[in-house]
């Protein structure tokens, strides 16, 4: 299928990766490799979005809180007319997302769901009357320019998305990514089937997504943080 989107966020990834450009350990339970300055960072970011994306097994597997820690900022948010919590988004193939988990349960923030038909209906049904929107796409994964398009209808100017992997690569191939930023933590992880910043099927070597490297940050915890805009390139081909 190929489609054009007609508008969409201003979308920045941001990942924190070890110097060796791992996301996770290659156990998969969602190591930590912030530091405290850079989650104070990320804080900030989630502060200014309007909206923070999720992949399915981030989701399924971290279960992510998604919600802006600092008080502070949360009541700067109210005081500029903003919710207190940015929406809170996952594009999830089969959205067995349990009812007690932290995703569903820490808020105050709105909730959207992108899936599929491999959800079951009850699972569906389940979750709207939790007052959550629901989108379900007949393909068998999520259409990223439907997600798009849905969330600039949803009035989200600014998107951030926290991995994982699989959804930064599928991001970044549609065009649909903006702005990366990157916190290189001084440690290495190793593992071939560990978790990267963008992975799927991957880009032949033409098809390489060329950045412009606009800010380099340096923490006295020995991390760095990278701001990358991202040239755009492709055909939008979903
Ligand atoms: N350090 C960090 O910054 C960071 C941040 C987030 C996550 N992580 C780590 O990354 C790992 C998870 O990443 P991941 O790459 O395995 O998974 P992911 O990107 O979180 O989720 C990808 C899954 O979403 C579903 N999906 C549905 N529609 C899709 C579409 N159009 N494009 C892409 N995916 C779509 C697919 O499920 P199906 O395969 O079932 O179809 C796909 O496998 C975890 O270990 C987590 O801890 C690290």
């Amino acid at each position: 299928m190929s489609s054009k989107v007609i508008g969409r966020p201003y979308t920045i990834l941001n990942v924190a990766m070890t110097a060796d450009g791992k996301t996770d350990t290659f156990a998969r339970q969602g190591a930590m490799i912030s530091s405290n300055l850079d989650m104070e960072r990320v804080d900030r970011f989630r502060a200014s979005s309007d909206a923070i994306l999720v992949g399915g097994l981030t989701l399924l597997g971290d279960d992510p809180r998604l919600l802006v820690k600092s008080a502070a900022l949360r009541r700067e948010r109210l005081e500029r007319g903003m919710d207190e919590n940015p929406i809170k988004v996952a594009v999830v193939t089969r959205a067995d997302i349990r009812p007690d988990s932290r995703f569903l349960t820490y808020g105050p923030a709105k909730i959207m769901v992108f899936t599929t038909t491999q959800t079951s209906l009850s699972q569906i049904d389940a979750l709207r009357e939790r007052g959550i929107w629901v989108h379900i796409t007949e393909a068998s994964r999520v259409n990223l320019l439907s997600v798009m398009e849905a969330l600039h209808q949803a009035g989200v100017k600014q998107l951030l998305v926290e991995g994982g992997g699989t959804l930064n690569e599928a991001l970044l191939r549609l065009d649909l990514v903006d702005e990366i930023n990157v916190y290189i933590a001084p440690l290495i992880f190793g593992g071939a089937n560990a978790p990267t910043f963008a992975s799927g099927p991957g880009l032949e070597r033409e098809a390489a997504k060329p950045l412009k490297l606009t800010n380099v940050q340096q923490y006295d915890d020995g991390g760095i943080v990278l701001r990358y805009v991202v040239f755009k390139t492709a055909n939008i081909e979903a």
